[in-house]
Parts: structure tokens; sequence; C-alpha cells
């Protein structure tokens, strides 16, 4: 080409001469027979859809006016470029009749057929002949052999057929580049292309030719750029590539050659790209000392290379590419690989004996965009220090056996589109803010142990076209509406505890309110739980599974996760703070948390609750327990109560299934069942905390102010009858308190009733035993049928109960009462006693302000009713609440 510029050079400097030396019309016109043979060529065009051929008509003067037609200052057709117009037709043989003809370039149309025999008279001009991208067929012309100053040839994307031929190579002393590439030809690569002494490059990538690597290519001495690439060679290579110093391109890749992998060329000082994917090459990888350090391109892929990842690849300082993928490699992930500045794509995928850690150091690759780790042996977990490499746009690390949390900063990776962790080990929840990464195309979390619910912010990522989190233990409900509901119900199955669309199993109604949230922590509880003080701290897993007692932990948490369908947290409970190192004899609990106003990352329960049970935090004792508060940083509380006795419960399963039942209740006037808390020595009940005491509090204790005013205190009575009504009617089955009482009657700021202790009867001690009067610590609220040992419990007994704490309401006074040592005063005996003697208001409490007399009497009454030796004359709850509503209606 050089040489040819300088023809035209030479042309350029003529053309100046004889401008200055004679008149202005010395260049010839191009003559009438070479004006005839271009429009012979246009007339052989069916199609110019771009019109490129439209200043070729016979008025105007080739040489002049023809675009895309350059003539010598003789007026000699000289060049013809016509690119990418679209020509449609096929390649006129006219042309075989210009002269002077030195160039031919027509890449980037569609012209079909064969390159006429009659180019073969060109042979002493051409010297370039570009068809490149055009759809010629037929055979490459065997004449272009005798073409003596043909210097480049490209005919590559056609559909040439047939062998290369033999002859080609006769005569190209001159050639420097040939391109055969994307066509369809068969047969070996000829053994004259060694004759090309000047031969720079061959392309003969993408056709269909057999044979053996020819031995000849490293004969040209200048040669740099080889390309074999994706034909169907076989045979060794190495072997026959010894002294091929000017390489700066080696592409044999896609081939079946066999034997050793020419890593010779690495060294050379120009190579920058070297590519051998997906041959059958086998042996090692040697440790690379010296690499060549323009080297950007290097790709082993798709071999049988064993062997380890050499550490000395670092000695390849430019690399951009590496992809050492889906061959056998084992060992570890060099460290060294960090030292890559440049690298843009790491592939290591594929190789199953390649296990260890993913290097920290990857983190340093500033400029990684692919990092490609699937299906490797890989253990521990997923370094903070990949969301340093802020510009990746893949990252594949499925398939290996990765544990631990998926790190919250990979926030950082705004780039990112490709997110594959699917099958690994990792636990935790999701993090949410991967719904951050707003460029996500493709998010694949399958087959892990990832708990808690699906972030809503995953909702935003708007460009997601693939998403999977199935075969995990996420729970809650499937964000709705948002791009998640694009995807079928296989993104999200095998998650028992996942519901709503476009899985099929809807939310149950209730729970969906309330149990949008549950996550389970696992703690692990030292097995001595100090009276009253009990700390309760939440690590990660993995810190313990450096510590002594990890296997234990592990093995148990297995055998609860297959009992278990929900996900888990695993948290860790000692009796000491901080509990850095377990001692042995561990136990393992489990939280569960059903609220989503409750923290669900263990680090906001090892942060926020120092102290979940300590006697400093005591606020009051319980039938069934001690409760006590617990505060979380954020600022939110919640009461915590420890089980003295488990009643009729037997099982980790019977309690689990009382709590999932209580989980399951919500009304206004309930106090909300947060959560529990199951050890073999230990249970806790979570739930919200109230803040303004109980009703007790305010009627007979330090709070006993004139705050509860007659209003305060019939709200306070009609919440809780529709709240113990809930329980009765609207619960199937049923739910029955059985300790109803003013201690349990608890009081929000706004003075609303809220019920708690409900739906504990299993968890009470066995009713009509010995000890019932123990537990029923006021006993003046217990029906008389239970008091009995009856056994005869019903709802009735609660309409008991309620029934005491109207007439409680009403006077201001305790159930029992001993103002004497020696007097006992029952209020429902007194009550009746006053009222039968006709003067009700003496029994009013003295302190209530600003009343109605007509509705305490009302009340009072009812209260009386409520309280009916015989079960079967009291109203049931519903009845109850009809007739308070109607009390303050009527009035
Ligand atoms: C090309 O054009 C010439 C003259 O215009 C005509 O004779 C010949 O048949 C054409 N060839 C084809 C393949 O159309
Ligand atoms: C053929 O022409 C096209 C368009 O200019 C060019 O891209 C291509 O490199 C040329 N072929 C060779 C071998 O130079
Ligand atoms: C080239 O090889 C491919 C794959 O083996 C085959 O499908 C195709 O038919 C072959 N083409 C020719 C022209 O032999
Ligand atoms: C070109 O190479 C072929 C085969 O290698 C050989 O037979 C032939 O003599 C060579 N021609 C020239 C001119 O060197
Ligand atoms: C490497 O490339 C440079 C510049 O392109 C060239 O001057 C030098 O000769 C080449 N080296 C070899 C060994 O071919
Ligand atoms: C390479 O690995 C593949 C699949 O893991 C296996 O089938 C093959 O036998 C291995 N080859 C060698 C040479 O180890
Ligand atoms: C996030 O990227 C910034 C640079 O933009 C970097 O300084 C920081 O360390 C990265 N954070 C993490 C957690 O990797
Ligand atoms: C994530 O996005 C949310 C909402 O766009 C934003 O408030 C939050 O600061 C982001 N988090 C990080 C870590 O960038
Ligand atoms: C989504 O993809 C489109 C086109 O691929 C892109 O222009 C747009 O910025 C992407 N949206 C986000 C939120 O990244």
């Amino acid at each position: 080409m050089n040489t040819s510029g300088d023809y035209c050079l030479h042309g350029a400097l003529l053309i100046l001469l004889l401008m200055a030396a004679s008149p202005p019309h010395s260049a010839e016109a191009a003559s009438a027979m070479e004006k005839r043979i271009l429009l012979q060529f246009k007339s052989n065009i069916t199609s110019d859809p771009t019109g490129a051929l439209s200043s070729w008509t016979s008025s105007n003067d080739p040489c002049l006016d023809f675009v895309g037609v350059f003539c010598d200052p003789f007026g000699a057709v000289q060049r013809i470029v016509v690119h990418q117009a679209g020509l449609i037709g096929v390649l006129s043989s006219s042309l075989a009749s210009l002269p002077s003809l030195q160039s031919l370039s027509l890449f980037g149309n569609s012209l079909s057929g064969e390159i006429p025999a009659s180019y073969g008279s060109l042979s002493l001009t051409l010297h370039k002949l570009n068809l490149s991208r055009n759809a010629l067929s037929g055979e490459v012309p065997a004449f272009l052999g005798q073409f003596v100053g043909l210097r480049l040839l490209d005919l590559s994307y056609n559909s040439f057929t047939g062998q290369i031929p033999e002859e080609l190579f006769q005569n190209c002393v001159k050639t420097r580049y040939v391109s055969l590439s994307h066509n369809l030809l068969t047969g070996p690569v000829p053994d004259s292309i060694g004759n090309c002494t000047n031969l720079a490059g061959f392309d003969f990538s993408f056709n269909n030719l057999t044979g053996e690597f020819p031995p000849q290519i490293c004969e040209p001495p200048t040669i740099s750029y080889v390309s074999l690439r994706s034909n169907h060679l076989s045979g060794t290579v190495a072997d026959k590539i010894s002294n091929c110093e000017s390489l700066d391109l080696f592409d044999i890749g896609s081939n079946s050659f066999v034997g050793s992998v020419p890593f010779n060329l690495v060294s050379l000082v120009n190579i920058t790209y070297f590519n051998v994917s997906w041959n059958k090459l086998d042996g090692q990888i040697p440790e690379i000392s010296s690499c060549g350090k323009r080297l950007g391109y290097f790709d082993l892929s798709g071999n049988t290379l064993t062997g380890t990842v050499p550490a000395g690849i670092s000695n390849c300082g430019a690399l951009r590419f590496l992809d050492l993928g889906s061959n056998n490699l084992t060992g570890t992930i060099p460290n060294t690989i960090g030292g890559l500045k440049s690298l843009s794509v790491l592939r290591l995928s594929d190789n199953g004996g390649i296990m260890g850690q993913i290097p920290a150091e990857l983190g340093g690759i500033d400029l990684l965009q692919v990092l490609d780790l699937g299906n490797l042996d890989l253990s521990g977990g997923i370094p903070e220090t990949l969301s340093q490499c802020r510009f990746l746009l893949e990252m594949d690390l499925s398939g290996n056996q990765l544990q631990g949390e998926i790190p919250a900063s990979l926030y950082n990776l705004t780039y990112l589109k490709i997110l594959d962790l699917h099958s690994n080990h990792l636990n935790g929840s999701i993090p949410s803010t991967i719904g951050n990464l707003t460029n996500l195309e493709a998010l694949d979390l399958s087959n892990n142990s990832l708990g808690g619910p699906i972030p809503p912010s995953l909702s935003g990522l708007t460009n997601l076209t693939h998403f999977n989190v199935s075969d995990n233990n996420l729970s809650g409900e499937i964000p709705n509406p948002g791009i998640l509901q694009t995807f079928s119900a296989s993104a999200f199955m095998q998650n028992p505890l996942l519901c709503g669309p476009p899985l099929n199993n809807n939310c149950k109604r209730k729970r969906a309110q309330r149990l949008r949230l549950p996550v389970i922590i696992a703690i692990v509880a030292a097995a001595i739980i100090l009276v009253g003080v009990c700390i309760v701290c939440a690590m990660n897993i993995s810190a313990y599974k450096k510590g002594g007692g990890g296997k234990v932990v592990e093995e148990e948490e297995k055998e609860e996760e297959e009992d278990e369908e929900e996900e888990e947290i695993v948290a860790s409970e000692s009796t000491q703070p901080p509990p850095s190192v377990p001692s042995s004899g561990v136990i393992i609990g489990k939280l569960v948390l059903f609220s989503k106003s409750l923290p669900s990352r263990y680090e906001d329960w090892e942060t926020g609750t120092k102290a979940l049970l300590d006697k400093e935090c005591v606020v009051g004792t319980g039938s069934i327990g001690t409760v006590y508060k617990a505060s979380f940083e954020s600022g939110v509380s919640i009461a915590v109560k420890k089980l003295d006795t488990l009643g009729q419960i037997r099982t980790q399963d019977e309690f689990e299934q009382e709590m999932g039942r209580l989980g399951g209740l919500s009304h206004p006037n309930l106090v909300p069942c947060q959560g529990y808390y199951w050890s073999s020595n230990m249970q806790l009940i979570l739930s919200e905390f109230v803040q303004n005491a109980s009703l007790y509090d305010h009627l007979h204790g330090t709070r006993a102010h004139t705050e509860l005013f007659w209003d305060r205190r019939f709200k306070i009575a009609l919440g809780t009858a529709r709240a113990i009504s809930y329980l009765h009617h609207d619960c199937v089955p049923q739910v029955l308190h059985l300790n109803i009482k003013s201690t349990n009657i608890l009081l929000d700021e706004n003075y609303e009733a809220k019920l708690s202790d409900y739906g504990l009867g299993k968890l009470l001690p066995i009713l009509g035993s010995f000890e019932l009067a123990k537990f029923h610590t006021a006993v003046g609220y217990v029906a008389p049928e239970l008091a009995s040992q009856s056994l005869r419990y019903s709802d009735k007994c609660d309409v008991y109960s309620f029934g005491v704490i109207l007439l409680e309401t009403v006077t201001g006074r305790k159930p029992v009462d001993s103002p004497g040592t020696a007097k006992v005063v029952v209020l429902r005996d007194y009550v009746r006693e006053v009222l039968e003697e006709g003067i009700a208001s003496d029994c009013f409490d003295r302190r209530l302000r600003g009343f109605v007399e007509a509705e305490l009497i009302q009340v009072l009454k009812l209260g009386l009713v409520c309280t009916s030796e015989v079960p079967a004359k009291r109203p049931s709850m519903a009845e109850v609440v009809q007739f308070l509503e109607s009390v303050r209606t009527s009035s």
C-alpha cells in the first residue's frame, strides 16, 4: 500500500507540473471506451438504493464527474471505490477491459454471482481488490495468483465455496494482506502461503477449513496477523510455530487443535492478542515469567488445560481480557491477579477444581467490567472489596460454595447489569440496597439459603429482564406492584413462605397485614440463663464458624433448617456480654418476628438490645411470666414476656403453632403479638410495648389520679369488650382469654384499651388444677365454674371476668378487697347488695368526674348480669358490645 501511496503522490505532483506548464484543459477526459465500460458496469446493477451511481451518466465525464471513479493524469481510470452503497446486481465483466485499473474496492454492497473470469486480464495492473461484504459466490479464482502486483486481497464476508486454490499464492511476493474470512471455504490452508515473503497478515477465520496448521506460516519474516479462528483445523500447533517473532495477533480459536499451547508466543514483544480458546489443547499453563508488554487479550478458555492459574500472569501488566474458563484448572485464584490494573474482563468460570476464597485483592482492579467466577469450587464469603470495582457491568459468582451474606455495599456498583449469585450457600437477607442498582438487567439469586422478604426496593429495577429468586427461604409478600410482577411464578418458586402474585398462594388476608415481614432469628443461648438477667446479643454466623463451637452451631442449624420452612437469621445469645467466643454447651434457640416495625437484621438486635432481659427492665409480673421492656436504638420498644410455665405445651412445634396463631390475630384493641423466641430452656413472647400502663395501675396503683374520667373509662370498657368479642366470635377457632383482669388491660397514650395476654389458654397451668388459684393472682375475676374445678370452661368464663372489670371500672374498687384484716369484700357481692338497697350512687368511684348517672347504673347492671352464677344466664360478648354501644347512644 505504501507503494500505491507513493504512486498517488507522484501523480499529484505530475498534475501540478502539468498545470503549471500548460493550459487548464490538459487533464485528459476519459476515453469513450472507458466511459462505455463504466456505464456497462452500471447497467449490470439492478438496484442503486442510495443513488451512488446517479452521476454515472453518458453526458458526464467519468474522470471529472463520476462519483467514486479516480483517473490517472492521462485520463485512464485507476481506482473505483463505491463503498456501502447497497448496490444489487452482478460484477460486470466489462471492468476487465480497463487498461490501468489498480484498485477495485466495492466493500459493503450486495453484489452477487462470481468474480468474472475475464478479470484475469487485470493481472498486470491490479494492486488492490476489496470485495468484502457482498454476496459473491463460486470459487476463489485461481487466476488471482497471477496478479504479480497484488498487495491486498479482501474477499471476506461473501459466500465463496470450494478450496483455497494452491495457485493463489504462486506469485505473491508483493502481497501484504489476504482476507478470506467469513466464507464457506473448505479444504486446507495451502502450503504455498509461505511463498508470500512480504505477507504481513492473513485472515481465514470463520470458514470450514480442514487439515493441519501450515508450518509455513511463520516463513514470511514480518508476519504479524494470523487468524484461523472458527474452522475445523486439527493436529498440533506448538511444534509448527517457532519463529513468528513479529506476531501481533494470533487467533486459532474454535478449531480442533490438540497438544500443547504455543505459550512461547506470549512473550513476543509485539503480541497484543492471543486466542487459542475452544480447541482440545492440554497441558499446564507455565509460570509466565516474561510476558509481552503489549499483551492485552489472552484467551485459553474451552480447552482441557490442567494445573493451576499461574501467579506469574501478573507479569502481563497490559492485560485487559483474561479468560481461562472452561478448562480443568485446579488450585486457588492467585491474589496477584489483583495487580492487573488494566483488566476489564476476568473469566475463570467452569473450572470445577479451582477452590479457596475469592481474593479480596480483586477489588483493586479499578477498571474491571466483567467478573465471571461461575461454577468453580470457591468457598468463604463474597469480599466486600469487590464493591470497589465501580465499573463492573457483570458479576457472576454462581455455582460455588460461597457462604455468608450478600454484601450490602454492592450498591456502589452503579453500572452493574448482571448479578448472578445463584447456586451457592448464601444466607441472610437480600440487601435492600440492591434496589439502588438501577441498571440491573439480570438478577439471579436462586438456589441459596436467603431469608427474609424480597425488599420492595427491587420493584424499582425497571430494566430487569431476567429475575430469579427461586429455591431460597424467602418469606412474605412479593412486592406488588412493580417490575417483579412481570416475571412468572417460576422466578419465585420453592420459597414456601413467599406469597402473593405471581405465585398462586395468596397471602392470607389477616396475616398479610401482620406477617408481611416474618423474620426468624435463631438464637444460640448459653445453657444457663441467670435468673432474671439474660443478655441477648446477635452476631453473624460466619463469625461463629471461626470460633470453636462452630461445628455444633452449623449442624444444629442445618437440622433446624430442614425442619423449618421458614428462613432464619442466625444470632447468638449469652449470659455474658459480649458473646465474642461461644463456650461449649451452646443451645440453639429461634427468634421469630412477625412485625414489620421491628428491626429484622441481626445487627439491630445486637446493637439495640444489649440487655433484652435485664432485671432493671422488669415492667411487670404476670400469671405466666415476667415482663421486660427492651428498647432498640431506633427508638422502638417491645414488651418481652419470659414464660415461667408452658402449661399443656410439650414440644417446640406445639409452641410455634400456638404463637403462629397469635401472630395472625389483629384487632385495634389487642396488643399485637410481634414474635416469639424458643429454646429448650427459655421461651419469650414479644409484643408491642404499650406506653400508658394498665387499667389496674390507673384505678388502684401508683397512677391513681383523676385522669380516668368517665368518658375514658367507658371507652376502655367498650374497647375491651370489642377485643374479647373479636376473640370469641371473629376468630376461627374461637380464642378464649381465660385470664381477663385489669392488669391485662393496657392503655395507650390516648387511653385506648389494649388487651394483652390473650390466646395463651394452652400456656396457662392446666385448668382446674390445684395451682390455678396461684396463677390467677386476682381470684375475684375467676368464674365460679372454673374455681370449682368443674372443668366446664367456655367463653362465658371470659364474660364473667369482663363483668368484674365493668364493676371495677365504675366503683374503682378491686375485685376482692380486704379493708380490714379480717373482712374480705368480694366486689360482685358488694355491688349487688348496694343496688338492692337502691342507692346505686353509693358505690360509684368517688374520684369520678363528669359522668351521666344513668350510664353508670346501666354499666353496673350489665356487670352484674355478666357475673351471673350460672354461665347460661350470662350474655355473649357480642351482646355485651351491643348493649354498651346502646348505652352510649341512648344517653
Ligand atoms: C451485464 O450487462 C451486459 C450488458 O449490459 C449484459 O449483456 C449481461 O447479460 C449482463 N449480465 C448479467 C448477468 O445480467
Ligand atoms: C476493505 O474496505 C473496507 C472499507 O474501507 C475496509 O474496512 C477493509 O479494511 C478493507 N479490507 C482490507 C483488507 O483492507
Ligand atoms: C461448514 O461447517 C458447518 C458446521 O460443521 C456446516 O453446518 C456447514 O454445512 C459447512 N458448510 C460447508 C459449505 O461445508
Ligand atoms: C510456492 O510454493 C509452492 C508450494 O510450497 C512451491 O511448490 C512453489 O515452487 C512456490 N513458488 C515460488 C515461486 O516460490
Ligand atoms: C514491533 O513493532 C514495532 C512497531 O510496530 C516494529 O518497529 C518492530 O519491528 C516490531 N518488532 C518485531 C520483532 O517485529
Ligand atoms: C476435564 O474436565 C472434564 C469435565 O470436568 C472431564 O470430563 C475431563 O475428563 C477432564 N479432562 C482432563 C484431562 O482432566
Ligand atoms: C464505593 O465507591 C467509592 C468510590 O466511589 C469508594 O471510595 C468506596 O470505598 C466504595 N465503597 C465500598 C463499600 O466499597
Ligand atoms: C439508595 O436509593 C435510595 C432511594 O433512591 C436512597 O435514598 C439511598 O440513599 C440510596 N442508598 C445508597 C447507599 O446509595
Ligand atoms: C434502562 O435501559 C435503557 C436502554 O437500555 C437506558 O437508556 C436506561 O438508562 C436504563 N434505565 C436505567 C434506570 O438505568
